[in-house]
């Protein structure tokens, strides 16, 4: 990634994204590819990563790479970096977008779905980092972005096991940025508030009707990163201003704030659906 008046360029780099199939990664590799980038689109839905990458081929003229992979899976992003390698592609830019959250009382929502939400948000995310960054570092330079959310500011009741997710997401990004500060490999993380994506398909939780476009996320975001930022909150004003509550309230009060709002979201009552035919 080259450096243009104080600001970053993607033109000619290559950029991996993860969960690139729909919502938010699709609108990153559609703004990545819009900017120049080659892109290596990650997945597990094979087919709907295929369309993508001839959509972006032939409307911008870059090199699009397709690896599906399940990265709730330990094997998952491993078998992404050997592809990688297979097929000789260096990444500048990881961006960890694939994630998913359970939402409803712990205690009533299937356990194993939300085991799978935290191998997924955390240890996928870890692990990829860990492979593909470790080769940043080697070659002084590279950009890591972290798909975290405001949820990570404070304990929610009836997301927990997706907010603690994103808690982790928050404190790796902060302290691996801090130890590759001078490497010439920038961490930064990247924190919308709702945003217009399926991420509740399939269950009867709604995503808010304030929600952001998922390609207003993706420019925002990658204008953060190109501008040197070490935490991107690219959605409307008023996300970013509910992450204070988080920082100035006593935790205990925050946390009974978090589940006054998820029950007024109904997040206390769901429950599954048909997907929709
Ligand atoms: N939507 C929101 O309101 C919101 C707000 C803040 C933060 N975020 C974060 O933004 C990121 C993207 O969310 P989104 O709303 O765009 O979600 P989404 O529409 O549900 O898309 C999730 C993406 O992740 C992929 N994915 C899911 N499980 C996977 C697995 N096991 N292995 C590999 N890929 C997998 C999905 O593709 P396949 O099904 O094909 O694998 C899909 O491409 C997440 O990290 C989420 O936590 C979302």
């Amino acid at each position: 990634m080259k450096q243009n008046g104080g600001v970053m360029s993607f033109a000619g780099s290559t950029a991996l994204v993860t969960g690139a199939s729909k919502g938010i990664g699709a609108a990153y590799a559609r703004e990545l590819a819009s900017r120049g980038a080659d892109v290596v689109l990650v997945a597990r839905s094979a087919d709907t990563l295929e369309r993508l990458a001839e959509e972006l081929r032939s409307a911008h003229g870059v090199r699009v790479e397709v690896i599906a992979a399940d990265l709730s899976d330990r094997d998952g992003p491993c078998q992404v970096d050997d592809e990688l390698r297979r097929r000789g592609i260096e990444v500048d830019l990881l961006v960890n977008n694939a994630g998913a959250g359970s939402i409803g009382p712990f205690f009533e929502r299937p356990f194993d779905a939300q085991l799978a939400n935290v191998d997924l948000n955390i240890t996928g995310l870890v692990t990829l980092t860990h492979r593909l960054g470790a080769r940043m570092r080697e070659r002084g330079g590279g950009g890591i972005i972290n798909l975290s959310s405001t949820a990570a500011f404070q304990p929610l009741a009836y997301q927990a096991v997706y907010a603690a997710t994103k808690a982790f997401v928050l404190s790796f990004s902060e302290a691996l940025a801090e130890e590759l500060a001078g490497t010439g490999v920038r961490v930064m993380a990247a924190h919308p508030g709702a945003v217009a994506t399926g991420f509740l398909d399939g269950t009867t939780a709604k995503i808010s009707h304030a929600a952001d476009s998922p390609a207003t996320i993706a420019a925002r975001t990658l204008d953060d990163f190109a501008r040197g930022r070490h935490a991107s909150y690219p959605g409307s004003w008023f996300y970013r201003v509910q992450t204070w509550a988080g920082r100035v309230l006593p935790r205990r009060r925050a946390a009974a704030l978090g589940a006054v709002l998820n029950r007024k979201l109904g997040f206390d009552h769901v429950s599954d659906v048909e997907p929709a035919r």
